[in-house]
């Protein structure tokens, strides 16, 4: 069993390096460092090539900060976790290198890790009594997807996007609206002082099943920003029926998913759930139906934490990555299986 695991995560545009610490038990996080990278601001979104190299120059400091925040020198280490996929290629394999490299050159065990499951992972950080069965919504710039989660390790798909990722969907209307990126935040910030009355906007497929659809909700947003005569008065008013929108159809199919489960408790993961309104909103929705379980921002946002978290749970079903682990930009989830029957979807 590994007791010492340094994480690596380079997937996207934040570089981040993180230790778990266990003696035994539950592993303990010992150290955080996450380095966003804020060139994209200046481009309103990602540029790949520009975020590959930045992961480049960064990486080797962002390891030894962590290191040293941790107070444990490289000897300690027993496993490197580091993010294989999905993301960016050029990212990824900036972090599936170095960690190679690592592994390698100091004789440690390497295991390859899936972006998503660490996302999923990032609760169980900082709340160690979190077990499966629960039901997990991950919203983030790349997926949205509901997840049937009987036991961590074992994943059932209830339902994705069929266009527009959550996160993307923010990104684009923050753009409409003439904010920075990234757009989630932004938006929630205006939100707060926004009218809930002035735009109600539609919620796509809100009243079937498990699956998202974003993209008409977007169009909508961007034919009132046209319509409008003074987009800086109305501004607020429009990030707020668009984030309403967007969390009531979220919520809704969340809420349908516990329904259709029983199942006690309802994960929320990725970069959407920095959001401490949709965790509220969910609160409030699930109040006395389910717990809702949910990392701090900063464990939801990109970061190595949750990247060593599910490295260790691997590591700890024996599972090693050897010196053939490459990055890919489309790695699938592991342990993905059927359901065992199609899932009643009660209302709402
Ligand atoms: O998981 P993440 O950090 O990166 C990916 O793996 O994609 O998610 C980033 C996404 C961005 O689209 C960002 O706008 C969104 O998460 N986001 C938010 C908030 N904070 C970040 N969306 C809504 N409200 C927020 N407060
Ligand atoms: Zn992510």
């Amino acid at each position: 069993m590994a007791d010492v695991v340094l994480g690596i995560e380079t997937s996207c545009d934040e570089t981040s390096a993180a230790l778990l610490v266990s003696d035994g038990g539950r592993p303990e996080l010992a150290s955080l460092v996450i380095l966003s990278q804020d060139i994209h601001k200046i481009f309103g979104g990602v540029v790949p090539e520009l975020a590959s190299r930045a992961h480049l120059t960064a990486l080797p400091a962002v390891v030894e900060r962590a290191l040293v925040e941790a107070g444990v020198g490289w000897h300690a280490v027993d496993a490197v976790a580091v993010t294989a996929g999905p993301g960016l290629v050029g990212s990824l394999l900036v972090g599936v290198t170095y960690a190679k490299a690592l592994a390698y050159a100091g004789e440690r065990a390497l295991i390859g890790v899936n972006h998503l499951e660490g996302h999923l992972f990032a609760p169980a950080v900082e709340d160690a009594a979190l077990e499966p069965p629960f039901v997990a919504l991950l919203a983030s710039g790349g997926h949205t997807m509901l997840l049937d989660v009987p036991a961590w390790g074992r994943y059932r798909m209830l339902g994705a996007t069929r266009d527009d990722a959550a996160g993307e969907a923010f990104d684009k209307v923050a753009t409409l609206l003439g904010l920075g990126y990234p757009g989630g935040p932004e938006i929630e910030r205006l939100a707060a002082l926004g009218d809930p009355a002035r735009f109600t906007f539609p919620r796509p497929m809100k009243n079937e099943g498990f699956e998202f659809s974003f993209s008409g909700l977007k169009t909508a947003v961007l034919h009132a920003v046209r319509a409008s005569t003074d987009l800086p008065r109305d501004r607020a008013d429009l990030a707020r029926g668009f984030q309403d929108a967007l969390f009531d159809v979220l919520v809704t199919k969340l809420e349908r998913a516990v329904r259709a489960t029983g199942y006690p408790t309802a994960v929320l993961g990725g970069g959407v759930a920095c959001s401490r309104t949709l965790a509220a909103v969910a609160a409030r929705r699930l109040d006395g139906i389910a717990r809702i379980a949910v990392a701090s921002p900063r464990l939801n946002a990109d970061n190595a934490a949750m990247i060593a978290r599910a490295g260790w749970f691997r590591l700890g079903l024996g599972e090693r990555s050897d010196w053939t682990l490459d990055a890919r930009a489309d790695l699938p989830l592991p342990g993905l299986e059927a359901l065992p029957q199609p899932l009643h979807a009660p209302h709402p």
